[in-house]
């Protein structure tokens, strides 16, 4: 039996409601409401509707195209903080900011260094799916408070377990192999990884495939972030280009446009996502999982937070 959560307080930010409202469902907790618009300037005004007094409250803001997102979230935090809130969690499915993990060219901010120490000094808790952790071991290594990075690659090989007839894995990059060799070993099967030259934001090259492996299989590409769709594009173009059926693509994090999903579309190729980004693409509901990982982590739900482990 899961647990029920009556002191916790789910508060989503714009856009974040079906996500909320389902976690709310789940653990038994209270749904609050946020007002939040722009004034003329364009300065953001933030009101809690819900009483926060002596509660647990957890943020709920997924953090793709974040700029426009994060000063509010970080106003309602302090917010809710300054009008008593026990303490203060984001749970934010997808975690923006963490790409650019050094300094490639001379004079380049590490963002994800200032994201980290700005989201960690205004919140208690953090809980995400799948985090871009490459040059970084864990969420650790760069926030200061307890965060729990959740591993989707269950929900993903039970999706192309179900839907792929005979898979074989492909990782774009090698930063991929993480999430293709996790997701590959769930379904049992094979995967390889292919190198990737980034000539610019859309300028993408990537390293042609043994085809001669897939005769017979469906390829599946695997990457954890679609943004432009160049990546998978390069990737399938391999494929089609060979007389190979088109890949199905399969993406933790949707963040692309419509026109790189018409993209993929026109190179024949399905888009699968989780719905970390609510996108056309999301077949993939994550909220049970997340559900499950506060469930079971009780500093979550108002306990005071220590210091925990990574499920
Ligand atoms: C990069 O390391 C990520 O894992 C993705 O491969 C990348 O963000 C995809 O970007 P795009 O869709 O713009 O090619």
């Amino acid at each position: 039996m899961i647990p029920t959560f009556p002191s916790l307080l789910l508060i989503p930010m714009p856009g974040n409601e079906p996500l909320a409202s389902a976690l709310a469902a789940q653990l038994g907790a209270q749904l609050g409401t946020i007002e939040t618009r722009r004034f003329p300037d364009g300065e953001s005004y933030v009101r809690h509707l819900s009483s926060v007094q002596g509660k647990a409250v957890a943020l709920v803001c997924t953090l793709d195209h974040p700029n426009p997102k994060v000063l509010q979230l970080l106003f309602a935090a302090d917010a809710a903080k300054d009008l008593g809130a026990s303490n203060v969690g984001l749970i934010a499915p997808y975690l923006s900011y963490l790409r650019q993990d050094r300094r490639f060219e001379d004079g380049e901010a590490v963002t994800s260094v200032t994201f980290a120490r700005a989201v960690s000094r205004h919140v208690d808790w953090l809980v995400t799916v799948d985090p871009h952790l490459h040059r970084y071991g864990s969420l650790d290594a760069v926030y200061t408070i307890p965060g729990l990075a959740l591993r989707s690659a269950p929900l993903l090989a039970n999706w192309i377990k179900e839907n792929a007839r005979s898979p074989y894995l492909v990782g774009p990059d090698i930063e991929s192999e993480q999430w293709v060799a996790g997701v590959a070993n769930l379904v049992g099967v094979p995967y390889q990884i292919l190198r990737k030259e980034r000539l610019g934001d859309r300028d993408v090259r990537v390293s042609l495939p043994d085809l001669d492996a897939f005769s017979g299989h469906t390829p599946v590409i695997v990457d954890d972030i679609v943004s432009s769709g160049r990546t998978m594009a390069a990737a399938v173009l391999h494929f089609t280009s060979a007389g190979l059926p088109a890949p199905v693509c399969v993406a933790v994090h949707a963040l692309l446009n419509e026109a790189g999903v018409l993209e993929l579309g026109r190179l024949g190729a399905r888009l699968v996502s989780t719905n970390t980004v609510p996108h056309p693409s999301s077949q993939i509901d994550i909220a049970p999982l997340i559900g499950s990982a506060i469930a079971a982590s009780s500093w979550m739900a108002g306990a005071h937070p220590g210091k925990a482990k990574p499920v």
